[in-house]
């Protein structure tokens, strides 16, 4: 057998072995998504660790995503290939920087993004992520303020979207920041029929609302929907580029044009075939998190996957 299929021969027989289940984000390189048991976004993968029966998660995503499924699942192995794989939005708000917010602000709900540490979850009120950042802050109630974290281009978004004011955390993700209006342009001017996927996260998001104000943004999994509802043939996708490889394989007989290369996220990238099977095999990297930590970052993830 050639390398890779050899690999992916092992990845199975261990995984079977292990009873393991390999979640995957629809970032992760394609290789990586096709050997996974199940491929989504946060708030897909979140619900999938959460009702798994499997005893070891490996986790095809970046460290915050393992730590959210290590709080649902204390008593199982969870196991991230590569620990470098971080997150640069998640690095933007320390659970220090939450505290001081919430001595500034009293009576304020904080409402953080599910990219975050877990001892960030655990100073937080709700989690959300871009699937359910609108509906998790239509739930609460009129009269408090709302402090959200940390990406401040998902908080223009749910702002928009909700009509409500909020107090906002000033993060953003590298990949989705880097995204120019100007490159969006450009490859609507190559593909004049095609429709715009956009994700919240995006920095062009603002500017190309203001031109087109009925487009709708979409959490990476609501791509996947938009995509297979549209009369549309051709998308431009304006997220990072392995949402691509997502769309291709879920929706076929469409065209996808990534709106630039270069946004591509180095973290999710760090997930390979090898590190995955040498993860199996070894059962290391684990990712855990201590008891106190995980008893109050607990509380806002349930209240997120309870709404939406
Ligand atoms: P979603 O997959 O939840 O849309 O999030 C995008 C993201 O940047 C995850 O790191
Ligand atoms: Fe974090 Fe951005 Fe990478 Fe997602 S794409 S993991 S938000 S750095």
């Amino acid at each position: 057998l050639p390398d890779e299929a050899q690999i992916r021969a092992d990845i199975g027989r261990l995984r079977r072995e292990r009873n393991a289940v390999i979640l995957a984000h629809n970032y992760q390189r394609p290789e990586v998504q096709g050997i996974a048991d199940f491929v989504g976004d946060s708030l897909g993968l979140s619900r999938q660790a959460a009702r798994t029966d499997a005893e070891v998660i490996v986790f095809a995503g970046v460290h915050f995503m393992a730590e959210t499924a290590a709080i649902l699942n204390p008593q199982k192995t969870v196991l991230l290939p590569d620990l470098r794989a971080g997150c640069s939005l998640a690095d933007t708000v320390t659970a220090q920087g939450i505290r001081d917010w919430k001595a500034l602000n009293p009576g304020g709900l904080v409402v953080t993004y599910v990219n975050t540490t877990a001892d960030v979850k655990a100073e937080s009120d709700y989690c959300c992520t871009s699937g359910n950042a609108v509906q998790i802050v239509q739930s609460l109630p009129q009269d408090v303020p709302v402090l959200f974290a940390p990406d401040r281009f998902l908080a223009a978004h749910v702002i928009r979207e909700t009509g409500r004011e909020m107090d906002v955390w000033d993060g953003a993700c590298h990949v989705h920041e880097a995204i120019r209006p100007e490159d969006v342009q450009g490859q609507q001017a190559a593909y004049p029929d095609a429709e715009l996927l956009i994700h919240p996260e995006c920095g062009c998001s603002s500017r190309i609302l203001s031109a087109i104000p009925e487009l709708q943004l979409y959490s990476t999994e609501g791509m996947i929907h938009r995509a297979q509802a549209s009369d549309a043939q051709e998308f431009i996708v304006v997220t990072e580029t392995g949402m691509v490889t997502r769309l291709q394989n879920d929706v076929p007989g469409k065209t996808f044009i990534p709106v630039s290369r270069t946004a591509c996220c180095e973290y999710m990238k760090m997930i390979t075939l090898t590190n995955i099977l040498d993860s199996l095999q070894n059962l290391q990297p684990r990712v855990t998190v201590p008891k106190d930590i995980r008893a109050r970052a607990l509380v806002p993830i349930e209240r997120m996957l309870a709404v939406g």
